[in-house]
């Protein structure tokens, strides 16, 4: 029950605040058919994304985990013409589908997409000095996000925003017994944060959709 009414809960607000286009419909019917998994953000998610990249006046954007590109149009349409966003997936075959969704939501011209392992990739985003980015998404390998997270704070600038998804995962967050690696590297990241003065963050639990969840929104300040 509370499953259902979470997802009809999503619909309405969707329906009326987040509304679809044919590109965001587009993305997800393509991606459905290249049999990519369906874990994109939600609809209410992506328009809070895209809220926070317009609140900040983001003009630089790095992104986490593309997939079929589905948050990336939320977040590149916050962008202004010449704003760039630069977006991270591993798998060349969702990296095709993505390509596709973001020409055709028009935004393959503001829209890098590095096909690799992040960790590998980022090194070479850094020896190109990219940076700093206004808004850091980070929704790839769950394992990796304190890894990213340490990334991203060195490459942004006081005021910068850091978010990271899937941080809560049914509240396994709370299980200091868990073995889970995923487990263990998001408790892992809630410990950095309380422990890093450059940043100030809090996590919120969510449902909807996609279940219970809950995602972490750091700022940086120094
Ligand atoms: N942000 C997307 C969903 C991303 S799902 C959206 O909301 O629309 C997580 C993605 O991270 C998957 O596409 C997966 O292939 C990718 N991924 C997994 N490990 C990765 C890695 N090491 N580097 C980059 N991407 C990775
Ligand atoms: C998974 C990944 C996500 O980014 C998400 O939001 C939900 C699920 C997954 O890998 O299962
Ligand atoms: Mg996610």
């Amino acid at each position: 029950m509370a499953q259902e009414q979470w997802a009809a809960v999503d619909e309405y607000v969707s329906g009326l605040l987040a509304p679809h286009d044919d590109a965001l419909d587009g993305a997800l019917k393509a991606s459905d058919e290249a049999g990519l998994p369906a874990i994109q953000v939600s609809p209410p998610q992506g328009k809070l994304l895209q809220l926070l990249a317009q609140t900040l006046g983001a003009r630089t954007i790095l992104e986490f985990g593309t997939l079929g590109g589905y948050s990336t149009i939320w977040l590149g349409r916050a962008l202004p013409a010449d704003g760039h966003l630069i977006t991270l997936e591993a798998d060349l075959e969702y990296a095709e589908v993505a390509r596709e969704n973001i020409a055709r939501a028009g935004l393959g011209d503001i829209v890098e997409l590095r096909v690799g392992p992040a960790l590998e990739t980022l090194q070479q985003i850094d020896t190109e000095g990219a940076g700093p980015f206004d808004l850091t998404f980070i929704d790839a390998d769950k394992v990796n996000t304190p890894n990213y997270f340490a990334w991203a704070l060195e490459h942004s600038r006081p005021g910068s925003l850091i978010i990271s998804d899937n941080v809560v995962r049914d509240g396994t967050l709370a299980d200091a017994t868990s073995d889970d690696p995923k487990v263990r590297a998001q408790r892992h990241f809630h410990e950095m944060l309380a422990a890093e003065p450059r940043a100030s963050a809090t996590t919120i639990q969510t449902v909807g959709s996609k279940g219970y969840d809950g995602f972490t929104i750091a700022l940086v300040i120094s």
